[in-house]
């Protein structure tokens, strides 16, 4: 690479906590390191259709590591390869080299990663961040948002503790993570929920019904932290259809499902509160920060490097990196043996 590269960075599919933390960190990095000139693409992939960009100097990063959201906007929708039933790739590309980008840092989960992927194959050299608060993306121990989120529904789950434990209750919490159980696992666990259900096991109402009616008969309440994707009689609870085939159903509603089918089998009261998008905004927690800073300096580096079409990642204790092929559309469900799981069997809680 030449001695001072132009490079792009976007924020592509739902937000999260810690993605302003990144761009910060990979604009001083670059800037710092190589002299680079750095550009924002405007609401991911959407920006290479709409030609939308911005200039990222290091003043525009001065005070975002503990802002919410992404100051370049982003979207979950556009995949510019099909994008308002057109293939808007080769315009994209044109743009690129009309904006003379030579490389770009593409920040975002399992969708982003496909997407960026492409364009590599295109011939646009990308590096990859792993972002979702749903922490499903293969090959990378932690995505960054994650741990933020799991802090919401452990804050949650301590609210909905007290008043649950005052009326003698039955509280279920309803978590997001798509397909996936980490944030509901993990967010239970750090909540002390008494029941976790999640989409990788099957649960059994009878034995749901049976633990809330021993707790009923000795005065107490059942804390239940489920996953949005958790199947009713093998069914996802859909909140809404969307029409793009491509693009994934929105879940949502489960918990209150759950809800009208313990009701009946209990003689307590069971209510249920869908936490929603409140994990997904707000400030990223300590360990987010750092995790996201770590992520965009070895973002930096790779670039820096000339090491192409690979995504940063955490394994164990170190930031390393993967091939994008390894993880581009893929996703991570809870392995069915995995520790966290025996911590929660271990300690009681009622797995399915
Ligand atoms: O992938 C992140 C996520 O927050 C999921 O947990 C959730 O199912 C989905 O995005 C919600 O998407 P939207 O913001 O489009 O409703």
């Amino acid at each position: 690479m030449h001695a001072a590269p132009h490079i792009a960075i976007l924020t592509g599919g739902g937000d999260c906590p810690g993605l302003n933390a990144v761009i910060r960190a990979v604009t001083l990095a670059l800037v710092r390191g190589c002299g680079a000139r750095i550009t924002g693409i405007e609401r991911g992939f959407h920006g290479l259709v709409a030609r939308r960009v911005r200039p990222l100097a290091t003043a525009d990063v001065a005070g975002i590591l503990a802002q919410g959201g992404t100051i370049l906007g982003t979207h979950n929708r556009c995949d510019p390869f099909r994008w308002e039933g057109a293939d808007h790739s080769a315009a994209a590309m044109d743009y690129v080299r009309e904006l003379g980008i030579d490389a770009l840092v593409a920040i975002g989960g399992d969708g982003t990663m496909q997407i960026a992927e492409r364009f590599q194959q295109l011939g646009l050299p990308v590096v990859g961040v792993p972002k979702t608060i749903d922490n499903d993306l293969p090959a990378t121990d932690r995505c960054f948002g994650f741990d933020s989120a799991v802090a919401v529904v452990a804050e949650a789950l301590d609210r909905l503790a007290t008043t649950a434990r005052s009326h003698g209750r039955v509280m279920i919490l309803e978590t997001m993570g798509r397909n996936a159980g980490w944030i509901a696992l993990e967010g239970g666990l750090a909540g002390g929920a008494d029941a976790i259900l999640i989409p990788e096991r099957t649960f059994s109402l009878q034995a749901l019904a049976e633990r809330a009616r021993e707790r009923e008969s000795v005065g107490s309440s059942l804390l239940v932290c489920m996953a949005e994707g958790v199947r009713i009689d093998g069914e996802a609870v859909v909140r809404e259809h969307v029409a793009d085939p491509a693009a994934s159903a929105r879940l949502g509603g489960v918990g209150a499902v759950l809800q009208q089918r313990l009701q009946p089998l209990v003689g307590c009261e069971v209510r249920s509160t869908l936490l929603g998008h409140v994990q997904r905004g707000g400030t990223p927690t300590a360990f987010d920060r750092v995790l996201a800073t770590r992520y965009g300096v070895h973002a930096a580096e790779l670039v820096a490097a000339g090491r192409f079409g690979r995504m940063v990642a955490l394994q164990g204790d170190s930031v390393t990196s993967v091939p994008l092929v390894d993880v581009a559309g893929r996703s991570r469900p809870v392995p069915a043996d995995h520790e966290l799981l025996r911590a929660a069997l271990g300690t009681g809680v009622l797995l399915g």
